[in-house]
């Protein structure tokens, strides 16, 4: 690692300042630099609430979710008095249900523990459930312009190109978090953080970045390397293990049969398809409708596909008219389901 003098930090820093104020994304839980220079303060709990949306899925994505939330839930107190299920099926559709339920206990922590009141040090922060050492981070310097050094993976790519770091991810993750430190000052750290957030989203993109129009280009060393592209480097991973597994779109008229989940576990609490085990072999259609959860005519619907963080599965889907103890929901309600069961129930109902 080198040591950069201050002079090239500051260039720098000046550099990426001045294209935020000119070209900072105007997103929903964000105050632009302009206001912030006119003194308007973030909502520590929309900041907080944007970045677990955010750790979780894209701006585009994550926008509606945000709006909804805090239409619904203005405060962190009335979020705190949400009924759990309730929070479940407003979450279904930003996937990793763990977080939904981490984000009830900070928000039940806050105003228990709190008077209300998120904590304005990173610090104070981490201590809060379920808040790791990035959401911490990034409400530090976003809400409270604390010097926090906050580093996402859109950071990640930014810092391993302009430094040209050669060791791979993720071993590389610590001397990117020393190099990404070494840019943070007390001048403007919330804005700093958005700035590198949105340089990494918009210009230092992943496949094909925009160095012609980046405003730090000049001290890039990847950029002098011809392939700024190529970093961060990555060392070779194994592709996602595949699962296989049924599942059954049972109905009765206008009404589908639901399970709810095991309450740990992946997509734990929600409501899905009954479904089999999702194990490393293909199901047959013998073992998939002796599987079945009642005896009917079963019909093949063919399969979907869905990834998670650690695998991807497979599910065939065998859909039947019946019977039986379920929790039986009308049709309008598929919506709120996780979309790995929205799209097996789309196939069983032959729309996919
Ligand atoms: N990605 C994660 N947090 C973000 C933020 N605050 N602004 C823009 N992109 C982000």
């Amino acid at each position: 690692m080198i040591a950069r003098p201050p002079l090239f930090r500051d260039a720098l820093r000046s550099a990426l300042l001045t294209w935020y104020d000119r070209q900072a994304r105007d997103l929903a839980w964000r105050v632009g630099p302009a206001d912030r220079r006119g003194g308007v303060r973030s909502d520590p709990y929309r900041v907080w609430l944007s970045e677990v949306m955010l750790q979780q899925t894209t701006v585009p994505h994550a926008t509606p979710y945000f709006l909804s939330f805090t239409q619904r839930w203005p405060t962190v107190l009335e979020l705190a008095a949400v009924e759990d299920g309730d929070l479940m099926a407003a979450w279904a559709g930003l996937g990793y249900y763990a977080r939904a339920r981490n984000l009830l206990a900070c928000a039940r922590a806050v105003a228990d523990q709190h008077g209300g009141v998120f904590p304005d040090t990173e610090e104070g922060l981490r201590a809060l459930p379920g808040v790791g050492a990035y959401t911490a981070a990034a409400v530090a310097a976003i809400a409270f312009d604390r010097e926090a050094n906050v580093v996402d993976g859109n950071v990640e790519r930014v810092i391993a190109r302009l430094f040209a770091v050669e060791t791979p991810v993720p071993d590389a993750k610590p001397e990117l978090k020393a190099l990404a430190a070494g840019l943070v000052t007390a001048e403007r750290p919330g804005d700093w953080a958005q700035a590198l957030m949105d340089m990494g989203a918009t210009v230092c993109r992943p496949r094909s970045p925009l160095c012609d129009i980046c405003p730090i280009s000049e001290w890039c060393e990847g950029l002098k390397t011809g392939a700024p592209e190529t970093y961060p480097r990555k060392t070779k991973k194994a592709d996602r293990p595949r699962r296989y597994g049924v599942a059954w779109l049972l109905t009765r008229g206008e009404e589908v049969a639901l399970i709810r989940r095991p309450p740990k576990g992946l997509l734990g609490g929600m409501l899905g398809l009954p479904t089999s085990d999702w194990r490393s072999a293909p199901w047959s259609d013998e073992e998939a409708v002796a599987a079945a959860p009642i005896n009917a005519d079963w019909q093949d619907r063919g399969a979907i596909e869905h990834v998670f963080t650690h695998f991807s599965l497979t599910l065939r889907v065998f859909a039947a008219e019946g019977e039986g103890e379920f929790v039986w929901t009308p049709r309008e309600g598929l919506g709120a389901l996780p979309s790995v069961f929205l799209k097996a129930a789309l196939a069983g109902e032959r729309l996919l």
